[in-house]
């Protein structure tokens, strides 16, 4: 009886992480760029392939897909909107509800047109007009939609854009300490990445109140935006910078989201603060593809601090971990859960759990770090299930009879 009956149940993707080809994108340019990094090439061709992969997901048993739509296909040109990649989008949107799915759409997840980057990006005076401009088109197609994310993860892209300026203007070194330049190791360096300042967040705050009260107007959907929850823990004696940190983080963003409908929490691992601030994820045998700690106890911190500081329902619209032992995707999705429903039980309104991902795919400049629930072949895109899916539907598939068990009794 923990999961509310109308509970989703479902995973996530990425339209630059799956789609494949998305060349009119800021990403794509970055890709050729920057040393060390994997193009995302055809991806999963998921653009092609969505039918296949929303009936694989349907099969499974899980009963929503969240997925995004591209700005950089839906406007190629500032001001010039693309009528046929809105109708591939609502032929997503259809193709959900054929198989019974209910689609929660990401309006940008990272990836930007690549004028919108030339133009100075997020950084830009025009950067809201520009992105409610987007907005209002893509509700074109929304109808009949429940769920609207406008933003994904706006304190990861405040990082990013941060470490672009920093590019920008010279300064990248000051960040890297010695060693981690030294040892080239790319998890090491993202674990070292500075906390963003409110500045570069503000705008993400700005574009977000501006596009809600948009797609509230022209849609019917519950609109809100995820935060990267760290799962934060202060250590003994740094209180004040562990409160520094968590705003500038986290609490910025979640505290924005008040007068949203819902909090989309995405949780992957928990880390600690010290008097430096981020404590980077130490060296062991246990540690994910990305380098990350193995804590699936986050997910149950990151959905009580969402839900106290926002007060809204959560969604769960990111949770899984990065492994190529499939096996040790199901302990850790499952220990997942039960934080998950601890949580629940204690009161705390939660709506869905939608496991990232639902597809192995581009993890931003690599294809390493394997997050699936399916495998797919590069080369041919031939999906190939892993016993994960199977097993997440078939959780899914018992909470709901329990549910319904409960409501018959
Ligand atoms: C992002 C995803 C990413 C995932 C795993 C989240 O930060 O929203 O795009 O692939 O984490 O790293």
């Amino acid at each position: 009886m923990t999961y509310p009956a109308t509970f989703l149940w479902g995973a996530s993707t990425a339209p630059h992480q799956v789609e494949g080809n998305n060349v009119n994108s800021d990403w794509w340019a970055r890709e050729g760029l920057m040393p060390g990094m994997e193009p995302s090439g055809d991806a999963d061709d998921s653009y092609h392939r969505y039918r296949e992969d929303i009936r694989l997901l349907a099969e499974a048993g899980l009963d929503s897909y969240r997925f995004g739509i591209e700005w950089a296909r839906i406007e190629p040109r500032p001001g010039q909107f693309s009528r046929a990649e809105l109708a591939h989008y609502r032929r997503m949107i259809d193709t959900c509800a054929e198989f019974g799915v209910t689609p929660v759409v990401t309006l940008h997840h990272f990836s930007s047109p690549g004028w919108f980057a030339d133009e100075g990006g997020w950084l830009a005076e025009r950067a809201t007009e520009r992105f409610a401009s987007y907005v209002t088109e893509a509700t074109t197609i929304l109808d009949g939609v429940g769920w609207v994310v406008t933003i994904n993860e706006p304190n990861q892209m405040a990082m990013m854009i941060m470490l672009q300026e920093a590019m920008r203007t010279g300064s990248l070194d000051e960040w890297l300490s010695p060693t981690v330049q030294s040892e080239g190791d790319r998890t090491r360096i993202a674990a070292s990445l500075p906390v963003p300042t409110p500045e570069f967040g503000l705008p993400f705050v700005a574009a977000h109140h501006a596009v809600r009260d948009i797609v509230r107007e022209r849609t019917g959907a519950k609109v809100g935006w995820t935060v990267a929850n760290g799962a934060l823990t202060s250590t003994p004696g740094n209180e004040e910078k562990f409160r520094e940190v968590l705003y500038n983080l986290e609490d910025l963003y979640l505290e924005a989201a008040r007068g949203d409908d819902f909090i989309g929490v995405q949780s992957y691992s928990s880390q600690a603060v010290d008097a430096n601030g981020l404590v980077p994820h130490p060296d062991h045998p246990d540690n994910t593809l990305v380098g990350t700690a193995y804590r699936p106890d986050a997910l149950g911190m990151a959905v009580r601090h969402a839900a106290e500081v926002t007060g809204l329902p959560v969604l769960v619209t990111e949770n899984g971990i990065a492994t190529a032992d499939d096996d040790r995707r199901i302990h850790y999705t499952r220990e997942a859960l039960g934080h998950l429903e601890s949580a629940i039980d204690d009161g705390i309104d939660v709506r869905g759990y939608l496991h990232w991902s639902l597809l192995d795919n581009y993890e931003w400049g690599h294809w390493g770090p394997t997050f699936g629930l399916i495998a797919v072949d590069r080369t041919t895109f031939v999906r190939t299930p892993k016993p994960s899916l199977a097993w997440l539907g078939e959780v899914a598939r018992t909470a709901r009879s329990s549910t319904l068990e409960g409501h018959v009794r």
